[in-house]
């Protein structure tokens, strides 16, 4: 088919996500999240994570079927998220599609969950088509990564992730540690708007000279949190907003400075956002201001996108099919840290 029919399920972490292109064009994309079940432990929990997507999945399947007019045999394809991600969740996802496929009798696409951020671009309607290569900033609770993409369906580099805590991660501890709720992020984003960014010099992770020959574009966030931790602790009239806008200041500040140092070092004027801490008002900012002062431009779908959704798998496997790739054999599995 010139234009495929897919089906697309994400189940990596909290989100149940099913979406249906055709082709380049997004039909539907339903999100059914267990956030709120992980609220008061403060964090995802993968064994309830699993749970909910098995209870979510047949009824989001519907859902996006009714959504987008069309009938499981019109498919020409399923698409699932095979890993990056919580073991368990992904078990559910990938046992789910094979399901699916083997009874309705299509090719199944196994496809890895960062590259399948960077083709929800894809689906964004008023924008222009994306062009390569590109550098990509991948930043939610799960994972922070770097990536150069030359090419989505062959030849995607992965330059650095987080070596502790994701980016999200931080921002929901160091919520906590505040008192404010889960999730965090858009908790510190709302306290830091009355804070001033500069009123404490938090450290900025990997950044040191002697960091740069083996973690150059990697991140870290835990030294960032334990110092705010003892900040906190050590200052008993410490202002909440200013706290919340100079830690949000050091995450944003590492972010943007080594995704612009990547686009620098290989000649790329194109940084694409994805992820759901790009929801982050300061980082938005940083990165369209600091990235048209370096003559990057800087891309950043619609937040519907950039969160965790099954829109995203399918628009990749879409893109697979249409490249010419072959489908996936059923012996594939869960794999929690699938390689990109
Ligand atoms: O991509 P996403 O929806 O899903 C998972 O990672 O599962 O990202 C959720 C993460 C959470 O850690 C949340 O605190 C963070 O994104 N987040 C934010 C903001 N909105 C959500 N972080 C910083 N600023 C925000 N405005
Ligand atoms: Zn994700």
């Amino acid at each position: 088919a010139s234009e495929p029919l897919v089906l697309g399920i994400e189940t990596s972490c909290d989100e149940t996500g099913i979406g249906i292109v055709r082709g380049r064009t997004l039909l539907s994309n339903t999100i059914a999240s267990s956030m709120d079940e992980h609220a008061r432990f403060g964090g995802v929990v993968p064994e309830v994570a699993a749970r909910a997507h098995l209870e979510a999945l047949q009824p989001s399947i519907e859902a996006a079927l009714a959504e987008s007019g069309v009938t499981l045999a019109d498919l020409d394809a399923v698409a699932v998220t095979s890993g990056p991600g919580l073991a368990g969740a992904l078990m559910v996802g990938v046992g789910a599609a094979k399901a699916l496929a083997v009874g309705l009798g299509t090719p199944l696409y196994a496809v890895n969950h960062l590259v399948g951020h960077i083709a929800a671009d894809i689906l964004d309607e008023g924008a222009e088509p994306l062009e390569y290569p590109t550098v990509a900033l991948l930043v939610s609770g799960g994972h922070t990564s770097l990536l150069l993409v030359r090419d989505l369906t062959t030849d995607v580099e992965l330059l650095g992730e987080t070596v502790d805590d994701a980016a999200g991660e931080a921002f929901d501890k160091v919520a906590r540690i505040l008192g404010l709720p889960y999730p965090g992020g858009p908790q510190i984003d709302a306290a830091a708007a009355s804070g001033d960014p500069a009123a404490i010099r938090f450290p900025r992770g990997l950044s040191r000279a002697s960091d740069m020959d083996r973690h150059r574009y990697d991140f870290s966030f835990s030294g960032l949190k334990t110092a705010v931790a003892r900040y906190v602790e050590q200052t008993p009239d410490a202002s909440a907003p200013d706290v919340a806008a100079s830690f949000r200041e050091s995450v944003v500040d590492v972010l943007v400075t080594k995704a612009l140092d990547a686009c620098a070092r290989y000649g790329v004027p194109r940084l694409l956002l994805g992820g759901g801490v790009i929801a982050n008002r300061r980082l938005r900012e940083v990165a369209l201001e600091r990235g048209a002062a370096a003559g990057v431009t800087v891309r950043i779908p619609p937040l519907s996108l950039c969160t965790d959704n099954g829109a995203m798998i399918a628009a990749l496997a879409s893109e697979l099919i249409m490249s010419g790739r072959r489908p996936s054999t059923l012996s594939f599995g869960a794999d929690s840290t699938l390689p990109v």
